[in-house]
């Protein structure tokens, strides 16, 4: 078989280490394995690359993709669909390892619903976000960092007896924040799932620092809604541009409409910091490497099986399949007894 390899979406670390395995898997079994560069971008412009055991040495700890990515949707092109799934009908590709989040996976369910296409997904994003599977791989690497740049905020929280206000990525999910807030102590963690007010986080802060404290930590998911007790709501936007090929906007800049409140409301010094890219780039955690490399396994076992329109996913400690219709029909968002865990440790 000539079995080809692409990433789309927003990089995450651990993408190498499934390319790695997953390539590593199929060229034992006697096929062929190419890289697809720069996501669905590459099939509509035939740009490949060979991997072979040297293109894939040495790659397991790199972050990024060595195939490059984008967020190139098919199903927004002139004909484009008809282009990639040409690659199948044509003898050029016998099979297909898309790795990806929700929009990637989401055109792979499509081309196969719909054009038969031989494909299997893999789950990627640091979001999380992604259903059928119970973690995707590259969220515990930015957990992690998240982590680590809260420990250190509370050090010079402290030391200036002031309120840190920390930016985290997630889109409209709040599993970074959470998990992060939780591993890191947070006072206060905002996420889209739950309607806590600007007001009710002042609150919170004043107890806090009535109770003899003199600093907090503030942990903001990008795609939290800025709430009043009015009832008024607004999503803070990044830059204003356009959405994607997939219709989402550049989310951020939360953190620093909600410290400004934080400040006025309250009195207390109030600094942002936004995390950013970071979190998504640099080498993926033990763990992460492993969920990869095991992901990255199973697609080639499904790709052998000729079981095509399924996903790799993580039910418990086992590697599973699902379709990929379930893992793209709707968002994982952190549900509300996940965020009991947290509130407990608020103010
Ligand atoms: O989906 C991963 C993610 O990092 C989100 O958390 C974030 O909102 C988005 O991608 C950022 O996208 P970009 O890399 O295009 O700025």
């Amino acid at each position: 078989m000539r079995i080809g390899i692409l990433t789309g979406g927003g990089d995450c670390p651990g993408l190498n280490a499934v390319i790695r395995a997953a390539t590593r898997r199929a060229l034992s079994r006697g096929h062929e394995v190419v890289g697809i560069r720069e996501g669905w971008r590459g099939l509509l412009d035939d740009n490949l690359m060979q991997l072979g055991p040297r293109e894939i040495s040495g790659i397991l700890p790199r972050g990024g993709t060595i195939v490059g990515t984008s967020r190139t949707n098919p199903f927004k092109v002139d004909g484009g669909a008809e282009r990639v799934a040409r690659h199948f009908t044509g003898g050029f590709l016998d099979a297909l390892v898309a790795i990806g989040g929700e929009d990637t996976l989401g055109v792979a369910a499509r081309l196969y619903r719909e054009h038969d296409a031989p494909v299997v997904g893999v789950p990627k994003t640091i979001d999380n976000d992604l259903s059928g599977t119970d973690y995707t791989f590259g969220f515990d690497t930015a957990v992690s960092i998240a982590t680590e740049a809260i420990d250190r905020l509370h050090t010079t929280a402290e030391s200036h007896n002031r309120v840190m206000v920390v930016e985290v990525m997630g889109r409209h999910a709040g599993w970074i924040a959470l998990h992060s807030g939780i591993a890191g102590g947070a006072d206060v963690i905002l996420i889209p799932e739950q309607k806590v007010t600007v007001e009710e986080t002042c609150t919170l802060l004043r107890k806090r620092h009535d109770g003899g404290k003199s600093f907090s930590i503030v942990v903001v998911s990008e795609g939290y809604e800025l709430t009043y007790e009015s009832g008024e709501s607004r999503l803070v936007a990044g830059e204003a541009r356009a959405t994607d090929q997939f219709g989402h906007v550049a989310l951020g800049g939360v953190g620093d409409a909600l410290g400004r409140e934080i400040e006025q409301r309250t009195g207390f010094e109030t600094r942002v910091t936004v995390l950013g890219h970071v979190q998504r780039g640099g080498t993926p955690t033990a763990r992460d490497r492993v969920l990869a490399t095991r992901y990255g396994l199973k697609a080639a076992d499904l790709v052998e099986e000729r079981r095509f329109g399924r996903m790799a996913a993580l039910h418990g400690d086992d590697i599973v399949d699902v379709s990929l219709d379930e893992a793209t029909a709707e968002l994982k968002t952190v549900p509300p007894e996940w965020y009991e865990v947290a509130k407990p440790f608020f103010g």
